[in-house]
């Protein structure tokens, strides 16, 4: 069975997990840049998760075996994978409303870092190592500069990668906590 945990385990580290702010990350300048830019990506997610995910099969084939439902094995070479186009675009949009809940939730810290830490769980149980999270951004970038073209600017970049690292970091400590029970709700200890 999980701890409770905002009672039982770790408080302190709970604590400040919780509250650890997405406005010492990012100004509200590049969370408006963020939020502006998610509000032209999500009208074609396809796109921009087709794009992201074969960049990152690419240039990250060992991590190709992650993703089983995507990938099934070329039957002439069985040490290599080939990529399942339809299962492949399905995903892609479902990781991509992943981050679409992130920037939708960009206002509430508390309800995001909840929503990310869970995230994290749900990776670990499928394996997936604290230090695979950053090995994707190369490939957002890609993607992200597809899509965006001439908007995807310095300063779009940076605030895109300021959200990113934010991500990867409360993703991390889901990661490293499976077992703690996330409630989206709970501020008990946060007063
Ligand atoms: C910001 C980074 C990421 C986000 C927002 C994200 C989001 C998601 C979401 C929303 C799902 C589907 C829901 C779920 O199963 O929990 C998912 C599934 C998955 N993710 Fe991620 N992910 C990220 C990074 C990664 C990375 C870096 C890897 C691998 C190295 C990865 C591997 C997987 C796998 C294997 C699945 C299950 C796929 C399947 O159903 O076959 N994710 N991800």
């Amino acid at each position: 069975m999980g701890m409770v945990y905002s009672l039982m385990c770790k408080p302190c580290e709970k604590r400040r997990r919780r509250h650890c702010q997405l406005s010492k990350y990012l100004t509200p300048r590049q969370v408006q840049l963020v939020q502006c830019t998610w509000s032209i990506l999500k009208m074609d997610l396809g796109t921009l998760g087709v794009t992201v995910f074969l960049h990152f099969f690419e240039t990250e084939p060992d991590l190709k075996m992650l993703f089983p439902k995507m990938i099934r094995m070329n039957e002439s070479n069985q040490l290599e994978w080939d990529v399942d186009r339809d299962m492949l675009q399905k995903h892609a949009v479902t990781v991509m409303e992943g981050l679409g809940a992130a920037v939708e939730t960009l206002h509430d810290s508390q309800l995001l870092n909840a929503v990310l830490i869970a995230l994290g769980q749900t990776h670990d149980k499928r394996n997936i190592k604290p230090c695979m999270l950053k090995r994707m951004w190369p490939s957002m970038q890609v993607g992200l500069a597809a899509v965006l073209g001439d908007g995807y600017t310095k300063e779009v970049s940076e605030s895109w990668r300021k959200l990113y690292a934010y991500i990867c970091l409360q993703m991390r400590f889901g990661m490293e906590n499976p077992d703690l029970i996330v409630d989206m709700h709970d501020d008990i200890l946060d007063s």
